[in-house]
């Protein structure tokens, strides 16, 4: 079986992560993103993952070339010259999608983060028989996704509406897809979208079905959306597989921490929070709802919370990091310094204290 991950776009509401390495390479629970959603794919058997991308695949292929020897799965590249919308790379790949099996193949969105529960869709798609099936999900916010509306005993969408203005329901559009080869004889080679142009149609035709997504499901395509997130994918792993949440009395909640990260004395980490790969925490240091990338040092007495600490920076002593603040790549922040939301591009230094929500370049 094969699937194609949508891979394009620019990640700007995710920036300055964005900066350094394109939006499926950011880490995400101690791990990129892309690779939670490769490695769901392997785990059902799929064979080969083809990237839809429209900028610097070099990086992605180089950064996954290891990945596809240990996890034993062939990734390849399709790249579009122009951005193609989320429809029209499926044409553009369309040599690389279709086989001789006549098998269906899965489409993701590379910025989701859920139990991808891709064998049972695989069974709801045989048992409907229809051309396509989507997963849906329950959301309060429905304007800023795509909107289904099913008949309930059958899961047939009767309307597919992308970020509607007026209310048409609550279950939306969760970006992953089952599709039979003939849905790629309705798209054409040029830029599509396959929320406006696509599912409508298959929909009006009575072929399109929407399995509602058991457990949870979230966008993490921007900060706020990114840290909620980490809290539900660490709560399911809480139910599913907690011995992998750490343990101990400087421990809250749940709290992700890489066997290569350090922990001093007197520190307490949680609830929500993931440590990555050789962190080091000095003591006294107290984390909650964040996640600190590859690299970090947070020395003594610091206070991170409802933040992201980019790969490789510094938080100094005493500092007091708080409210959406992001850091980029390589950020230093100084000692005794207050930051409140500040978003700060890569590669800087920080000396005075950030009072108020705000980019700083
Ligand atoms: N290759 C390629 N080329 N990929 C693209 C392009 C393009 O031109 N444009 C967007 N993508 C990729 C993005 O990288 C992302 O993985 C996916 O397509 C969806 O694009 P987003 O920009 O993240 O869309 P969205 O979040 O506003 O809405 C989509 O996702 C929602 C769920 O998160 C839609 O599919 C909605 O219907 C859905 O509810
Ligand atoms: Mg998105």
């Amino acid at each position: 079986m094969k699937a194609l991950i949508l891979v394009g776009g620019f990640g700007t509401r995710l920036r300055p992560l964005t900066l350094s390495v394109p939006k499926p390479l950011v880490d995400f629970a101690n791990k990129p993103m892309i690779l939670h959603q490769i490695e769901a794919l392997k785990a059902i058997g799929v064979s080969e993952v083809v990237l839809a991308i429209n900028y610097q695949p070099e990086i992605m292929l180089n950064f996954l070339k290891d990945f596809e020897a240990k996890l034993g799965i062939k990734i390849t590249c399709s790249q579009e010259t122009e951005p193609l919308g989320t429809a029209g790379p499926l044409a553009l790949a369309r040599d690389k999608l279709l086989d001789d099996s006549g098998e269906p193949f899965f489409v993701l969105n590379s910025d989701v983060i859920s139990e991808y529960p891709l064998k049972e869709m695989i069974e709801f798609h045989k048992a409907h028989g229809g051309e396509a099936s989507i997963m849906v999900t329950k959301v309060d916010e429905p304007s800023k996704y795509g909107v289904v509306v099913m008949e309930e005993s059958t899961g047939r969408v009767e309307k597919f509406v992308e970020k509607p203005k007026l209310f048409v329901g609550n279950k939306i559009n969760a970006g992953i897809y089952l599709l039979n080869p003939s849905v790629l004889d309705r798209i054409q080679l040029r830029p599509t979208s396959i929320e406006k142009e696509v599912f409508p149609k298959i929909a009006a035709e009575n072929q399109l079905f929407a399995m509602v997504l058991p457990g949870f499901w979230m966008d993490i395509g921007q900060p706020r959306d990114y840290i909620t997130g980490l809290r539900l994918y660490l709560d399911s792993i809480r139910k599913k597989s907690s011995e992998k949440l750490a343990t101990g009395p400087h421990i809250v909640g749940n709290v992700l921490v890489h066997e290569t990260a350090k922990i001093g004395e007197g520190c307490l980490i949680g609830p929500d929070v993931a440590l990555g790969p050789g962190c080091v925490v000095e003591s006294g240091v107290r984390l909650s709802r964040c996640t600190v990338m590859r690299g970090v040092r947070i020395k003594k007495h610091a206070c991170v919370s409802g933040s992201i600490i980019g790969w490789h920076s510094t938080v100094g002593q005493w500092a007091r990091v708080e409210n959406m603040t992001i850091l980029g790549e390589d950020v230093h922040v100084g000692d005794e310094i207050y930051s409140n939301g500040g978003v700060v591009l890569p590669h800087k230094e920080i000396k005075a204290s950030i009072l108020k929500p705000e980019i700083v370049m």
